[in-house]
């Protein structure tokens, strides 16, 4: 049993969150190495040799080079097991990004030091408000140009509307970049510059006390001077520490380093794994649900078809809750009201996947699925039922008419749009009373479009035409007794239906909103809706 209890107490499961470009993929490969999850050394990534990051893994992916599609990596550090969830760095997948924080428990924000908060940081952090964990923030790219700490910590705090507590602070930037100084442990880290042994740059790191007589020597006596006035400012002026801000997402922790030349990002990790927290508890139908319950429960965050071409597979992506979950056992999925096997569960490192015969609350575990789950299941033991909370349908903003150019390809078209949508890729919809022959797709950010049309000619060998829709706004109708001959709307309202034949209206603009409720008073109009 104390077995049990440490191995969850041991897990730590987060999130990075970045712009494109800030740093994330760097980052997050720094993490396997120190992990042993990797053997190579250096830049993975590089479009000059033409690797590409192991979290990077599908094809669009690589062609546009953003990440579209979260994945998950485990390893082990210091006797912490780690779960990292990599989220798509693109704001147009924002609500994949809010799945994949439901299965955090803590966040890692990456910026760029020169950039500072860019706009996809500003909508993906709004995305992790929304949850209450904490937010750590690494600031990235030390060794080249940076803005002044000052400023970006002001802007971090002005733009996302959240405290700072710097835990180290840096000495100069760029050329100039001689290290951070750590203001818990009161010592200088040292950045010692670029070594040039095989093309791969090297670190060497010293430690050195801010008193230190050698320091002055050391990153000369300009940068000593500014840092001993810039920590006297920072003591004097900045925010406590006080975890439990940071535990509610109020105050963030920030370090600076350089990823790519691997400066600052053990240190990072080691402070980060004492501050984050262990699984947290969740709340659900019939209250608070412990971690260290010894029944198993979880709940689907993700579902991706095709991850591997060959093996025309779906995956279902669970966070597991509480308790242990071994190989062979049967659980009940609440929403299908059945009891099942998970069969094969795998633990995924990108594309790799590994069997696994056990996992513990915090772990995420992919599941083969025949196509049973949806979005925000709950998967728990039959003699303890609950839901979790289910998770939020964002609303499309935008809408495009879809047919398959090709009437031959009936079949691929239906099933491809449907798993698509199933994955909670895109959303779907029909007018009353037809099929599929015609969709109404709906997307939070257009990218989602050239997705699912490049989605569907590689994994389904359909060719579509899309042509966009003036729509942007879309009400689910929450009426349980709807008629909709009694609906009395504007000709640029457009009554639709899900797969699921709820009822729902698309709108152009706010005007035809309002304009449909004075006209129809006992219409219940939803902006979310549950999935
Ligand atoms: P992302 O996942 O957030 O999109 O960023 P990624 O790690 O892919 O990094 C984007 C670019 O920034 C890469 O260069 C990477 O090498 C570089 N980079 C990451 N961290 C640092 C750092 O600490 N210092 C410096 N100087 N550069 C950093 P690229 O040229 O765009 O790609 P590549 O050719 O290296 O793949």
């Amino acid at each position: 049993m104390s077995d049990y209890r440490s191995e969850i107490e041991r897990r730590r499961t987060f999130a990075i969150i970045s712009h494109p470009d800030a740093g994330k993929t760097t980052l997050t490969e720094k993490f396997l190495l120190y992990g042993g999850a990797i053997q190579l050394a250096g830049a993975v990534k590089g479009k000059k040799n033409a690797r590409h990051a192991v979290s990077d893994w599908m094809e669009i992916e690589k062609q546009r080079g953003i990440s579209v599609t979260s994945s998950v990596m485990q390893f082990n550090y210091e006797g912490f097991c780690i779960n990292i969830l990599d989220t798509p760095g693109h704001q147009d997948f924002s609500e994949d990004t809010y799945r994949t924080l439901m299965a955090a428990d803590s966040a890692v924000m990456v910026i760029d030091a020169a950039k500072g908060v860019e706009p996809q940081t500003r909508k993906l952090f709004k995305v992790c408000l929304l949850r209450d964990i904490p937010i750590f923030t690494f600031v990235n790219k030390m060794d080249r140009e940076a803005r002044n700490p000052f400023d970006l910590m002001e802007q971090i705090e002005q733009e996302l509307g959240i405290r700072t507590y710097p835990v180290n602070w840096p000495i100069g930037c760029g050329k100039e970049f001689k290290g951070v100084y750590d203001r818990h442990k009161r010592e200088i880290i040292s950045f010692l510059g670029d070594g040039a042994a095989n093309g791969v740059r090297q670190v060497e790191k010293v430690e050195l006390s801010l008193e230190d007589a050698r320091l002055g020597e050391m990153i000369g006596e300009i940068h000593r001077q500014t840092l001993v006035d810039d920590i006297e400012l920072l003591d004097g002026a900045s925010y406590d520490f006080d975890m439990e801000q940071v535990r509610h997402g109020r105050l963030s922790p920030v370090f600076f380093g350089s990823a790519l030349t691997n400066f600052g990002v053990e240190p990072f990790l080691e402070d980060f794994l004492r501050m984050t927290p262990p699984p947290l508890a969740r709340e659900s139908s019939i209250g608070v649900i412990d971690p260290f319950e010894d029944r198993f429960s979880a709940f689907v965050f993700k579902i991706q078809a095709n991850m591997n071409k060959a093996h025309r597979d779906r995956v279902a992506f669970m966070r597991i809750c509480s308790g242990r979950f071994q190989k062979g056992m049967e659980v009940l999925h609440m929403q299908g009201g059945k009891k099942i096997k998970l069969s094969q569960p795998q633990q995924l490192m990108a594309q790799d996947r590994e069997i696994i015969d056990e996992a513990y609350a915090g772990d995420i575990i992919g599941v083969f699925d025949p196509g049973v789950f949806s979005i925000g299941d709950t998967i728990c033991m039959p003699d303890k039922k609950f839901e979790f909370q289910g998770i939020p349908t964002f609303a499309p903003e935008h809408f495009a008419r879809v047919r398959q150019t090709d009437t031959l390809k009936r079949k691929q078209f239906v099933k491809g749009t449907m798993q698509i949508a199933q994955e909670g890729a895109i959303q779907i919809f029909h007018e009353p009373n037809t099929g599929m022959e015609e969709v109404i797709v709906g997307v939070v950010g257009t990218l989602q479009f050239d997705v699912f049309e490049y989605r569907l000619k590689n994994e389904y060998n359909v060719e579509i035409r899309q042509e966009g829709l003036s729509y942007q706004y879309l009400r689910w109708i929450e009426n349980e007794e709807f008629d909709p001959k009694q609906l009395d709307i504007t000709s640029d309202t457009k009554l639709v239906q899900d797969f699921r034949d709820r009822y729902l209206l698309l709108f152009t603009d706010e005007w035809n909103i309002r304009w449909a409720q004075e006209k129809n008073p006992w219409l219940k109009l939803a902006e979310f809706g549950r999935s």
